[in-house]
């Protein structure tokens, strides 16, 4: 039974790690950064982050300005300049209108944040094609034509010593369920798979160009997307079992993963996937059995 949603609990019990509010070390300063999705969740605390390390953000979403703009004030608060564009990721010509709009106005696009994603969940006999393709259309397909526009860009322009050691940088938000199979959201495993190999291949493309690709597989963070899992004191405690570390993550600490993965500090890093996710993909069913 669903009791009502019981915040307080998870905020007493585990309280939000406290990102610094402008980040001292401005990693990024000088690049320009576009997060796709970045209205709500994940997308916003790494646009957020992004900015508070110096970059430039694109503030993407698709429906509800209104939050986009409450990003964007966020963004700004330290400085950065920061735009918002709506466009839905799926289709080729709001993509490419994107990319040149950004390039038009801020003269390239340093790193691509592929944020943007969906879940409509049904048990498997019941999921409909329409259902499975929407997912897919975003969580992949929009991936796909969103790290197209940025790899034509990094080309064009080639490496700026002054501003990176790399000519940019494609963060891929993946899932936990890129490796677990997830029962009930086959549509949404099958686009996370997707994307690892999609990401790996696109890597190892083109990596000669100096361009980097990875992925940050988070697990259960706590955003809009999955409030059933974690809102109420049932539901939590069964999440936990599912989680060695114990506890929820928050939004900011995929932000601060795609900081670090966006800047030099990993340079040498392509081609991987840093999930985030507190032991989650460490298969916790075998913490005592096996
Ligand atoms: C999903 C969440 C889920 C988490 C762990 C994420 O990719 O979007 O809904 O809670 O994986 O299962």
């Amino acid at each position: 039974m669903t009791t009502p949603i019981d915040q307080a609990f998870v905020h007493d019990t585990f309280p939000e790690p406290v990102m610094p509010a402008c980040s001292v070390q401005k990693l990024l300063r000088g690049q320009t950064a576009i997060v796709t999705g970045a209205s709500s969740g994940i997308g916003k605390a790494i646009a957020i982050a992004l900015g508070h390390a110096g970059a430039d953000v694109v503030v993407n979403y698709v429906s509800g300005p209104e939050d986009a703009e409450a990003v964007a004030k966020e963004v700004g608060s330290c400085g950065s300049r920061v735009m918002t564009i709506r466009a839905d990721i799926s289709k080729e010509d709001e993509v490419q209108a994107m990319f040149a709009q950004v390039i038009r106005e801020w003269g390239t696009v340093d790193i691509l944040v592929n944020n943007a994603g969906i879940q409509k969940d049904a048990p498997f006999h019941e999921l409909t094609l329409a259902q499975w393709q929407r997912v897919i259309d975003v969580n992949l397909t929009g991936q796909f034509l969103c790290a197209r526009e940025a790899v034509r860009e990094f080309k064009r322009r080639g490496v700026r010593k002054e501003i990176s050691c790399a000519a940019g940088k494609i963060i891929c938000i993946s899932s936990v369920h890129e490796v677990i199979p997830w029962a009930g959201h086959v549509n949404y495993a099958a686009s996370k798979g997707g994307v690892m190999l999609m990401m790996k291949s696109i890597a190892q493309e083109v990596a000669p160009w100096r361009i980097r690709v990875n992925s940050i597989g988070p697990g259960a963070i706590r955003t809009p997307i999955n409030t059933e899992a974690w809102g109420t004191r049932s539901h939590y405690e069964s999440l936990l079992k599912l989680i060695p570390y114990k506890r929820i993550g928050e939004p900011d600490e995929i932000g601060r993963a795609a900081v670090w993965l966006a800047s030099d500090e990993s340079d040498y890093i392509t081609g991987t996937t840093l999930f985030v996710d507190g032991g989650m993909t460490l298969y916790p069913g075998f913490e005592t059995g096996g």
